[in-house]
């Protein structure tokens, strides 16, 4: 690694010659985001984070280089890490580096001791403003260096897992600055979750096996957001679909989705993919692998990598081997060989690219609308987790759906009123 190499600006990448290929791909992305290319292009007039230190944690792609490329713009003294050990694309942090003069301290494949020191370092910056993917950042900040908090503006946060953390330290009396959930924006999770999950996913599962998905059966176990994109998009390749849950709401609406639903134990021995989308934890456990066919393949697309109980399944199998890049082969004492994905970490960003460009414009269009909102609003919101305001949101939906050339109907006066009104009836 580059701790010791000379890169134009403080960092520890994998390999600042990759620089070239990172710029193209980040001009690539930057193509399909033109709400975040306008953010850029107004921060760059505006400067409204201007000399504001920044600490950014999120998976290091070409699509987060736009976001901080734009928060550079705007005037952050922005330093990147990464939200996940397996997630780095190392050309773009060559790039970011090298021709964009922005910090980052991360590489595919760094270990957790590694990754755990990026966070240091990235806390040594002395954030006033933290944008964090899983809420590993602010939980450090809090746990080890409380004594930093008092210099916070404020953070967002990226993940449904990151707001559960969040919510849960806001309820211990923990969150002491105010918080944007940014995944909890209409354009992050209707887009991002969905059709970004949904796409990414399934593409992470074909790089890594380029099995046909046709015929076989696919059990998504979660159905929230996510797991609604996966299951939509392995329907469409012509997979059988099983969906399982704890919710009964949303097992209802996988029902009438047309999907078989079941629990889990059932599933097993049915399912040929297994994809898990539920933000907790061991949720395909040692009672599943008991039960699941020879040849199963299972991953995860959610947040952090515990959702497979991987130790459990090391402790069944008597062997272990690498088959391809993100295919490992347990075998059992009984011959049934059962295929892991990706080591557990999310799929889609380990052996594939993560989300496309085009639904992180939305995603990252609010992140940097909300670390100007903080900024903005400096002093006066309360010590929670808040909402961007919901003209934000309209406001980005419509930018995306002007750059897709669709044009919408607006209001009459008369319909207007309508809706305003209550003594029209029957
Ligand atoms: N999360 C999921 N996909 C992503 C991407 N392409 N970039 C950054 N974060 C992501």
């Amino acid at each position: 690694m580059t701790t010791t190499m000379q890169t134009a600006v403080p960092s520890e990448i994998k390999d600042p010659s990759l620089r070239e290929q990172g710029k193209r791909q980040i001009e690539w992305a930057e193509r399909d985001m033109p709400v975040l290319k306008q953010i850029r292009e107004r921060f760059a007039k505006e400067k409204p984070l201007e000399g504001l230190r920044l600490v950014a944690c999120c998976h290091v792609t070409k699509e987060t280089a736009n976001l901080a490329i734009a928060l550079k713009a705007g005037g952050a003294d922005a330093i990147l890490i990464a939200s996940n050990p397996l997630s780095t694309q190392d050309d773009v942090a060559a790039s970011l580096v090298e021709d964009y003069g922005i910090s980052v301290y991360a590489w595919k494949g760094e270990d957790i001791a590694t990754y755990t020191r990026h966070v240091n370092i990235a806390l040594d910056h002395q954030p006033q403003l933290i944008i964090d993917d899983g809420a590993d950042v602010i939980v450090t900040l809090v746990k080890e260096r409380p004594q930093q908090i008092a210099a916070m503006i404020g953070s967002t946060e990226e993940t449904t897992t990151g707001l559960v953390r969040l919510r849960a330290m806001a309820r211990d009396g923990k969150l002491t600055w105010p918080a944007i959930a940014v995944n909890d924006a209409q354009t992050k999770h209707f887009f991002d979750n969905r059709y970004g999950t949904g796409q990414s996913t399934i593409d992470g599962i074909l790089r890594a096996t380029n099995i046909l998905l046709a015929g076989r059966t696919v059990v998504v176990v979660g159905y929230g957001w996510c797991g609604r994109g996966v299951a939509m998009r392995a329907r469409g390749l012509g997979a059988n679909v099983i969906v399982t849950e704890v919710n009964p709401v949303k097992a209802i609406e996988a029902v009438l989705d047309g999907y078989q639903v079941m629990p889990l134990l059932d599933a097993a021995p049915l399912g040929d993919v297994f994809v898990t989308v539920t933000g907790n934890r061991h949720v395909i456990d040692r009672a599943h692998f008991m039960e699941m066919k020879d040849g199963a393949i299972v991953c995860n697309s959610g947040h952090f990598d515990l959702e497979l109980n991987l130790e459990a399944l090391g402790n069944m199998a008597e062997s272990r081997e690498t088959l391809r890049s993100f295919t490992e082969q347990y075998t059992m004492g009984d011959g049934r060989r059962i295929i892991v994905l990706g080591e557990g970490r999310l799929i889609n960003l380990a052996a594939a690219e993560g989300h496309p460009a085009s639904v992180m414009d939305m995603s990252f269009a609010n992140q940097a609308l909300g670390v100007e909102y903080l900024v903005k609003n400096k002093g006066k919101l309360s010590n929670d987790v808040h909402l961007l305001p919901a003209e934000v949101d309209q406001e980005i939906a419509a930018l995306k759906l002007r750059s897709m050339g669709v044009s919408i109907d607006k209001l009459t006066p008369e319909m207007q009123e309508y809706m305003n009104s209550w003594q029209i009836g029957t």
